[in-house]
């Protein structure tokens, strides 16, 4: 390995690759919110328990060859039947917070609010009396992926019809859990249901089409319900409620390979994952120049007469301007970028072009999954980036964690390292740069199941068993590690 590590710094000509500062003693600010986040498809279970609808990722789940093992998420960590469980983990943790995300065909098994399923929503609102008996605030995400199949069935994300869907959805939420949920996520992570779903097809609805118009389409979609939502609340239910509600977008960190060469800082700059939602939402309601002509050009050069990106007008760029109340951010990872290697365009060749092209540093540890390489050092680069060009606005970090593969290791070092390397860096770009971090969010509570990959890569601070029918759960030393460091409120002297 090192031999290919040196090969790899002549290659670049001796220039020194990205290296960890010095480990920052400190504490975070007073009230800071520490959290561990979920989601409703990987840990409920209950795929059709009391009346549940099917939704995308049921569906997709059951494809053969679309997940590891053909593993589903049909029982998972049962949480649907676990909530004590789960919230004597959380106490554990110290945590003041939780993040989970609802199961819209839990709620609505059509996906329309024509019928409400009592027994889905009592689910939730047991869970969150449970959580504020123990003292933990919950942070609520509406769209965790897993889309009502009924409403797949006519187009999904592609139809325009489903803003108002959504819309609908969200407004039923307010209403029933409002007065108990001050924090929450419209969407989780869209470039996941816009590219993978919708371009390379490696989540569901699993839709491949290429070089197709699909992930802009449903991105563009995607944005709209974001903001009708966000309105929503601010007009009718804020000043009752007194919330908060934003989107969370997911980056890896873009780092110039060869930080002296301006076609590489060029090839960081265009890194898309952030921009392709944060600009319309943070900035002017549009999406950026860089996104606009590259796709432009390249349908054009597809012999295509306009571009694949869809356009908004100028009402809904007014009505998508500042749909904000802070900046959901997950991120896990750096790549290193040189020349155009992120085309901002091409669903599936950004895949290929991790695995052909050195998008990683050899040096950098590894984890359980390919695309997740240890580089503390881009989360603080990332935070900067989002203080500078989206004007400071309060940050709270959704998901941060690593996973762990093959034999079960309960004395998980690599992963107290993870979060203590990660989280001095947050403190560094609190204390040292400025950036309004307002909250942490370490991905996950317990291993669970982890979309394509099924069971096999594992991020929990607690073990499950899954072949013992009652699904214990255990500790891993990471658990007892992240619950010091929330008593501590970070690194104290
Ligand atoms: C992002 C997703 O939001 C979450 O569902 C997933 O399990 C983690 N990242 C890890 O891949």
């Amino acid at each position: 390995r090192s031999a290919v590590y040196y090969a790899e710094i002549i290659r670049n000509n001796g220039i020194p690759l990205p290296k960890e500062d010095e480990f920052l003693y400190g504490e975070f600010p007073k009230n800071f919110w520490w959290s561990v986040a979920t989601a409703a498809y990987q840990i409920e279970g209950g795929w059709r328990a009391d009346g549940k609808g099917l939704s995308i990722w049921d569906q997709f789940s059951h494809t053969p060859l679309k997940i590891s093992n053909d593993d589903t998420g049909d029982v998972a960590c049962d949480s649907y039947h676990k909530i004590e469980a789960d919230v004597e983990m959380l106490k554990s943790l110290k945590v003041s917070h939780y993040r989970f995300s609802i199961s819209w065909s839990r709620i609505l098994p059509d996906g329309t609010t024509k019928y409400i399923n009592e027994m889905g929503l009592n689910y939730y609102e047991r869970l969150i009396d449970a959580l504020l008996a123990a003292n933990i605030m919950p942070q609520v995400t509406l769209y965790h992926w897993d889309l009502p199949l009924a409403l797949q069935n006519i187009g999904g994300w592609e139809n325009d019809t489903i803003v108002q869907r959504f819309k609908e959805y969200a407004e039923l939420l307010f209403q029933r859990l409002g007065d108990k949920v001050k924090f929450w996520i419209t969407f989780n992570e869209p470039y996941n249901t816009a590219y993978c779903g919708y371009g390379v097809g490696t989540a569901a609805p699993g839709i491949s089409i290429r070089p197709g118009r699909a992930p802009y389409v449903v991105g563009h979609n995607i944005i709209k319900a974001h903001a009708e939502a966000w309105h929503l609340y601010n007009e009718t239910y804020r000043a009752k409620q007194g919330g908060l509600i934003s989107i969370t977008i997911n980056s890896d960190w873009a780092e110039p390979r060869n930080p002296y060469n301006q076609e590489d800082i060029d090839a960081a700059r265009q890194y898309f994952l952030l921009g392709w939602f944060a600009h319309p939402i943070y900035k002017n309601g549009d999406y950026n120049e860089v996104m606009k002509t590259r796709i432009r050009d390249r349908s054009l050069a597809q012999g295509l007469s306009q571009s694949r990106l869809p356009e908004f007008t100028e009402s809904e760029k007014q009505r998508i301007k500042g749909t904000y109340d802070y900046f959901g951010l997950n991120h896990y990872t750096t790549v290193l970028t040189y020349k155009i290697n992120y085309p901002a365009d091409y669903p599936g060749l950004g895949i290929l072009l991790h695995l052909l092209l050195n998008i990683t540093d050899r040096s950098w540890l590894n984890s359980g999954s390919v695309w997740l390489k240890v580089t503390p050092f881009g989360f603080r680069k990332l935070l900067r980036w989002i203080k500078e060009e989206y004007n400071n606005p309060p940050i709270y970090v959704t998901e941060n964690g690593v996973s762990e593969r093959g034999d079960l290791d309960f004395d998980d070092t690599w992963r107290m390292h993870y979060y203590r390397s990660y989280i001095n860096e947050a403190l560094k770009a609190v204390v040292l740069d400025g950036v309004d971090l307002r909250g942490y969010t370490a991905w996950t509570l317990m291993d669970n199941f982890e979309w394509a990959v099924g069971f096999d890569e594992k991020f929990g601070f607690y073990h499950v068993n899954f072949t013992d029918p009652e699904l214990q759960r255990h500790p891993k030393a990471s658990a007892r590690y992240y619950a010091q460091i929330i008593n501590c409120n970070g690194f104290p002297d």
